[in-house]
């Protein structure tokens, strides 16, 4: 697909991080792009800075994901690329031994439906509306969309603490084949990237010695991603129209030890 000024696109978490470095991009490349957040206050900033359309999201509502598409349907028209970064995790491990008791107390099922859903059903929600829309389109160079989903390489090595998060992402591992042959024949591709470890706001409220200890890991460079290189691939994914059902790291060549 090419990118350009007749392209429309919604980026979730496109306030922030990886997502905002997409925003960028798919601006710099001409597209009009409708930033899904359900933080107002830096969604609205982003969206001034990048000369975006800021529209409040919550991808776990789907009343939420239902308005934000509509809006942003009505101001730049019906979008052809989604790339899809809001989630998040939590760090607890299954069990824990309790200090003073000595008691051992289980994660909290809540906790991990939270977690799971999030990455799991937000990431599914939101991808369900963009493919309906698109596949109202006409199909531009024999297709009609692509869209971008974010699991982490914690879904395949996930460290202490990371069930939740890494169950959540491995769900979104599983879905990208089947999705991307339930939209095949509406000319409609998914792909998804397993970000390392980047440098962005999240990351960089770590201690510096954790930051240096995470980079040192990495085979090359020695260093955080930096989220233009996320934005960079999530581009060429939508770009190049034999890229399908794909679920690909950027990560430097990092593989998490178990912590
Ligand atoms: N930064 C990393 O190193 C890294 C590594 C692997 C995977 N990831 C994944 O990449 C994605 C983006 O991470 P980031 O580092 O850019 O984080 P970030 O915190 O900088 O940005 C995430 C954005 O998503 C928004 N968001 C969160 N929950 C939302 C919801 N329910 N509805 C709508 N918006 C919501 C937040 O407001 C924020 O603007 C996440 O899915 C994260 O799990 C990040």
């Amino acid at each position: 697909m090419k990118i350009d000024s007749t392209i429309s696109a919604v980026v979730t978490g496109g306030a922030s991080g990886l997502g905002l470095a997409s925003v960028k991009a798919l601006r710099a490349a001409g597209a009009k792009v409708a930033i899904f957040d359900f933080n107002p206050e830096t969604g609205v900033k982003a969206a001034e800075e990048t000369g975006s359309l800021f529209c409040e999201a919550n991808v776990l509502s789907d009343e939420s994901l239902d308005a934000a598409f509509a809006k942003a349907r009505s101001v730049n028209g019906q979008e052809r690329i989604l790339i899809s970064c809001a989630g998040g995790g939590n760090a607890m491990t299954t069990i824990r031994k309790d200090k003073q008791t000595g008691e051992f107390k289980v994660f909290p099922s809540e906790e991990f439906a939270r977690v799971l859903t999030l990455n799991a059903v937000g990431t599914f929600a939101t991808l369900t509306r963009f493919a309906a829309g698109a596949a109202t389109l006409e199909p531009v160079d024999g297709e009609r969309g692509a869209a971008v989903c974010t699991g982490s390489i914690a879904a395949q090595d996930g460290q202490i603490g990371q069930a939740a998060y890494a169950a959540g992402k491995a769900a979104i591992v599983g879905m990208t084949l089947p999705i991307a042959r339930d939209l095949g024949r509406w000319g409609i591709r998914v792909n998804t990237i397993l970000p390392g470890v980047f440098s962005t706001p999240l990351m960089n409220q770590a201690p510096q010695a954790t930051i240096d200890a995470l980079a040192a890991q990495v085979a090359f460079p020695n260093r955080l991603g930096d989220p233009t290189e996320y934005a960079s691939m999530a581009l060429e994914l939508c770009r190049n129209t034999y890229m399908n059902a794909h679920v690909l790291r950027l990560d430097g060549g990092v593989r998490f030890s178990a912590r």
